[in-house]
């Protein structure tokens, strides 16, 4: 009986899901597929002329007039030519300004994108002007723009063939793309994939099992997972309070890579809420399903380190995926009631709903005690008050000290993942202190993100050098951008795997 429902579970649920045109890179543009090409003007088409032929050529002139295309940044003109070679041919304006590599990784995006709007088999994409590190990022982007979550659509046909970007030298540039761009737009789209499975899905227990087979036979990495048992002999009793109300028991999973010898490694920790429905301060129904992701930030800890560890990076990095399902089940906490967490200070519960900061409160803890960062940054779906804030073009970026809160930026700038610093003023310790126990996990009135920060902070020896990242804003799009197509965002990978190369240059 089991066997056949194992069987069935297989034939609905492919392993293969989201088959994609394979990106690589090529020397020369495959004339009988289509062509998408990066073009910063629309009078002077330059390079891109010498491989089309004349008849083409006309035909693209003849589109440009008539569609007043003005190679705008992300405007696209798409051409059926009359010509034998290079009937399909799609242009991307990148705009007439210096291009940034993210700007290239964004064309990219946009490349990865329009491939799937075609039959063709193979797809070229010219990036003329590129340099070698430039069509790396085309690379990426591509990979990240391509990006959608098909699995359970039963009629679903994957896209498949060919992307080349087109290279002087194909074989170096792929070479290098495997080495590394390749690692890290698949943590990306791992990280879209685990928050787009819903939370029937996954689970504390599921996401640890997907996330040690993503790290299987990568070398300099340890994985320990502490369950309730251990949690309880550390006295974890925030997180397992959160964890209490759901018949799936919390996790907590720490994986290690050691790629820069002896040094004090960077911890990313990250909240890893499978659901969080608010218990028993439970949520409304509208927009509550989207809370399956309130994962991303253990995810995005998770792909970062599979990122950094897969392109041998020389860093040290411990990557803490705090995970729990926040129920409303009998055996759940209440509010009033008071935990103690691993740091010996206790909580009393203003509301089930802020569960982020109790899960992370031992998770920071642990990763003190046990590892003396040199750098922690947790990343976290903290507040609702954030995505006001900020919206959907920023994640809020806090912390104590400037000089890590301008390299945390331009991690974020550099790599396509921006932040933007809000306060972390001493005195919204104030908002988080209880009347009966040390601190309280909710306050009326008070700035949401900041003094969730803050609350996160208690928990922050004053000598560790700490971010936190609350990402809620940023995990899920309602907008595409040109490397995030709608939904699952994979938001902060690339910043952190951009950060921790940084760190240790
Ligand atoms: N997971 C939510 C925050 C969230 C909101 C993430 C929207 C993504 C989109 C978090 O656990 C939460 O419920 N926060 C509360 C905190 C409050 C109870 C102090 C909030 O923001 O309302
Ligand atoms: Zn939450
Ligand atoms: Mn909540």
């Amino acid at each position: 009986m089991r066997f056949a429902i194992i069987l069935f579970l297989i034939s609905f649920f492919p392993a293969v899901a989201n088959a994609e045109r394979s990106v690589s890179f090529a020397e020369a543009a495959d004339s009988g597929g289509a062509l998408i090409a990066a073009v910063s003007d629309a009078e002077n088409l330059g390079d891109l002329a010498g491989i089309l032929g004349d008849e083409a050529v006309e035909d693209v002139r003849r589109a440009i007039a008539a569609k007043g295309f003005a190679a705008d940044v992300g405007a696209t003109l798409s051409v059926v030519s009359g010509a034998e070679e290079f009937g399909e041919i799609h242009l991307v304006g990148i705009g007439a300004d210096d291009m940034r590599l993210r700007d290239w990784e964004n064309f990219g995006g946009r490349a990865g994108a329009l491939a799937k709007t075609t039959k063709a088999e193979i797809v070229s994409v010219a990036a003329f002007g590129a340099s070698n590190e430039a069509l790396q990022r085309v690379g990426v982007g591509a990979m990240l723009g391509a990006y959608s979550f098909d699995k359970y659509k039963s009629d679903h046909e994957p896209v498949t063939g060919a992307l080349n970007i087109i290279s002087t030298d194909s074989g170096a540039a792929t070479a290098a793309f495997d080495a590394r761009g390749r690692h890290l737009a698949n943590a990306v789209i791992w990280v879209r994939n685990m928050q787009s499975e819903p939370a029937n899905i996954i689970y504390p227990e599921e996401f640890v099992r997907r996330a040690r087979a993503e790290l299987r036979g990568v070398s300099n990495i340890s994985v320990q997972v502490l369950d309730v048992g251990d949690m309880e002999r550390l006295g974890m009793g925030a997180i397992l309070g959160v964890g209490q109300g759901s018949d799936r028991p919390p996790r907590m999973m720490i994986v290690r890579y050691q790629g820069g010898g002896d040094e004090a490694p960077i911890v990313y920790a990250g909240k890893g809420i499978t659901f969080d429905t608010g218990g028993i301060s439970l949520k409304r129904n509208a927009g509550m399903w989207a809370m399956k992701a309130d994962m991303t930030g253990a995810a995005a800890v998770m792909g970062a380190v599979q990122s950094l560890a897969k392109s041998h990076a020389p860093v040290n990095i411990v990557a803490i995926a705090a995970l729990a399902e926040n129920m409303p089940g009998s055996g759940a906490q209440r509010p009033g009631d008071v935990v103690k967490t691993m740091s010996g200070k206790t909580i009393e519960i203003m509301s089930t709903d802020a569960e982020g900061r109790l899960v992370l409160s031992d998770a920071v803890w642990y990763a003190q005690e046990r590892y003396n960062p040199r750098l922690l940054v947790d990343v976290a779906t903290l507040t609702g008050s954030v995505g006001r804030a900020l919206g959907d073009e920023y994640a809020g970026l806090f912390s104590w000290d400037d000089g890590i809160a301008a390299r945390v930026k331009a991690a974020g700038e550099a790599s396509g993942d921006d932040v933007w610093r809000l306060p972390l003023h001493k005195k919204y310790n104030e908002q988080i202190k209880s009347v009966i126990a040390d601190f309280k996990n909710g306050s009326t009135g008070a700035p949401g993100a900041s003094t969730g920060a803050a609350f996160i902070g208690a928990f922050v020896k004053e000598e560790t050098p700490w971010a936190h990242l609350d990402i809620a804003g940023m995990d899920w799009r309602e907008e595409a951008t040109a490397t995030m197509p709608l939904g699952a965002s994979g938001f902060s990978v690339r910043l952190l795997d951009h950060l921790a190369r940084d760190e240790t240059e």
